[in-house]
């Protein structure tokens, strides 16, 4: 320490004796311990020591009032005007000068009967006694060391029936490795067959898209959150067969350490009233080149219905700096919905609101995030910097803002649901861009974004990635009747057909390329072709539904409306009730009119 740094620590200290009351551990510094450190750092907590008697205090006095000083403790980003939410945590101004001045002063204990009664907190789960924990089958043993692992694991939840859940507990099995969990739910058995693929717990890499949040509900886990209980009139759904997918984000700590996380489900009685809609604002163009020390990136949403926001997370990786989340409302004035000044990755945060935030439709919903990759950045994990674009390794950036709304009825939720599924397809679709930017001949990659561009109702763009699929793979019979799909769906029906009867060569055993082509022939007015085709699908499988409805259609127009109406009645055992079903029922009968006649 230099010499006039001296002085000016003695005369800080001179200053606090002379003109502020002292500064005791126990009547001023405990109290803030217990209240704001303490649910972490205590024994058994997720802290990796603990802050309660004098003597653990006193000997980190100094780190205690960096870390508080610098804000990194206790860990809470969001900035006082992004609203009051639930767990939070937070020390004043005033609060941290006090622990400064305790340090300045030499530490004194003060007198023990001043200290407040010590807090207890109950074993075992917080949210009381699950109906049904899981844990991990076998411990990760996670190496000494290293740099972070990201390891994910499907656990299966053996319900024999449809239950409801308000909520879960996470308890992270090792709390000094844990850093954080993401959560999902998988009803498929996409991720269990990534698991068991991996010889050890657990595998490497990334959830497939079937893993997912339940029913607009939020799960994830970072240390000293537990979300509480949602009423059981906002339950979610568990089918049976479904996975918990759990991704943990581990730091070795310099022994080897075994991993072995559990996670309680507490079950309501009915099934859910409401069911609120999760909307993501993001980009997934990102594509920051090294050095760039303030690349912005900006969304927004208008809401189409009136909502509350229940909760709200940001997530992006180790660039981000700063993240903002406005409301603008109808009126033209604005209200903070998240404000962070200092992103950390490592703090990865669902924010619930203490009371749901109403917002009427028309509300404009935005976000700008500011990344930073130059070397300044203290956070950078690649240095020197590289460009970086969008994806979900941690290597790659992101940046997206939830909300977790709740619609006021069910129209307006349907209505919120469906809208809110087309933009963020849409904006899928540019994620799928970026990573083929990356990996071009991934016929995976082409073919998943084409079936999101054929949702979209941009057939063209669908033609153009199963078009680069079928040219890495031409002897794939499924890419050419991928491309033939897609085609016909743009009306390009000379090119459908060509495709379609590649895959026929390929493939001479497919009732559905055969449906298809039918369908197509039939379009091009080539009816005796149409129903050679059609016949041939039906022959191959009497149960192909687009089949027998289309060469219903077939027949009748060859005019041949017994076999027509045949057909149509085949049809009609297949589908299942909706509009299709009443579609068929009304050609059906429109042919018996025929028939009649
Ligand atoms: C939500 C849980 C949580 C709360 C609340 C919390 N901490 Fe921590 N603290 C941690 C964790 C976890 C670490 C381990 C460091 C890490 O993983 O970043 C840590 C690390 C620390 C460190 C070591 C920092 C370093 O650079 O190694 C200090 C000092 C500290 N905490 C002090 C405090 C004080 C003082 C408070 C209260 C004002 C507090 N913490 C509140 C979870 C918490």
């Amino acid at each position: 320490m230099t010499r006039g740094a001296l002085l000016l620590l003695m005369s800080a200290a001179m200053v606090g004796a002379r003109e502020t009351p002292e500064v005791t551990f126990t009547r001023d510094v405990a109290p803030l311990m217990y209240e704001t450190c303490a649910t972490c750092h205590r024994e058994g907590g997720p802290a990796p020591f603990s802050l309660i008697t004098y003597d653990q205090v006193r000997r980190r006095a100094t780190q205690i009032a960096q870390v508080t000083r610098s804000g990194f403790m206790p860990p809470w980003k969001a900035e006082p005007e992004s609203g009051d939410f639930v767990g939070q945590r937070r020390l004043s101004p005033g609060e941290i000068q006090l622990i400064q001045r305790w340090v300045e002063a030499g530490t004194p204990e003060g007198n023990p009967r001043d200290l407040p009664r010590r807090p207890t907190w109950p074993d075992g789960w917080l949210l009381g006694t699950p109906d049904l924990i899981v844990t991990l089958e076998a411990p990760y043993g996670l190496s000494a060391t290293g740099t972070d692992v990201f390891r994910i694991f499907a656990i299966p939840l053996p319900v024999a029936a449809t239950r409801f859940v308000r909520g879960i507990e996470f308890h992270p099995g090792n709390a000094r490795v844990v850093h954080h969990a993401n959560i999902r739910v998988d009803p498929t058995p996409a991720s269990r067959q990534l698991d068991a693929a991996d010889p050890s717990p657990g595998y490497d890499g990334l959830m497939p898209r079937s893993a997912a949040y339940p029913e607009g509900h939020f799960l994830g886990w970072t240390p000293g959150q537990v979300a509480p209980l949602v009423p059981s009139d906002l339950a979610w759904r568990l089918e049976p067969g479904s996975d918990l997918v759990v991704q943990l984000h581990m730091q070795p700590s310099g022994a080897v350490e075994e991993v072995k996380p559990s996670i309680g489900l507490f079950f309501g009685h009915d099934p859910p009233r409401h069911t609120p809609t999760i909307l993501r604002l993001g980009s997934q163009s990102i594509d920051i080149p090294p050095g760039e020390q303030r690349y912005v990136i900006t969304d927004a949403y208008t809401l189409p219905v009136d909502v509350d926001v229940l909760a709200v997370q940001p997530h992006a990786h180790y660039r981000a700096r700063e993240i903002k989340g406005i409301a603008t409302l109808p009126d033209g004035s604005t209200r903070w919905m998240m404000h962070i000044t200092d992103w950390d990755f490592r703090w990865q945060h669902v924010y619930r609101e203490v009371a749901p935030i109403a917002l009427p439709r028309g509300t404009v919903l935005s976000m700008e995030y500011t990344f930073d990759n130059s070397a300044e950045n203290v956070r950078n994990p690649q240095l020197p910097p590289v460009r970086v674009s969008w994806g979900q390794r941690t290597q790659d950036e992101m940046g997206d803002l939830w909300f977790q709304l709740l619609a006021r009825s069910d129209r307006d939720r349907a209505t919120l649901a469906r809208d809110v599924n087309r933009k963020m397809t849409a904006e899928d679709v540019n994620g799928y861009e970026t990573m083929l930017r990356v990996s071009p001949d991934d016929t995976e990659l082409h073919d998943d974004v084409a079936l999101l561009y054929l949702g979209l109702g941009r057939p063209a763009d669908a033609v153009r990635h199963f078009a680069a699929s079928a040219a890495i793979q031409p002897q794939s019979a499924a890419a050419q009747y991928n491309l033939g799909t897609a085609l016909a769906a743009a009306s390009r029906l000379d090119e459908a057909a060509v495709a379609l009867r590649r895959a026929l060569t390929i493939n001479p055993g497919s009732a559905a390329t055969y449906a298809n082509l039918g369908a197509v022939v039939l379009q091009q007015g080539r009816v005796a072709d149409a129903v050679k085709y059609l016949e041939e699908a039906i022959r191959l499988d009497p149960g192909n539904l687009q089949g027998l409805n289309t060469l219903s259609s077939a027949y009748a127009a060859s005019g041949r409306f017994d076999r027509a109406v045949e057909m149509a009645d085949a049809a009609l055992r297949l589908v299942t009730p909706g509009p299709l079903a009443d579609e068929i029922r009304n050609r059906r009968d429109a042919y018996r009119g025929n028939l009649k006649r």
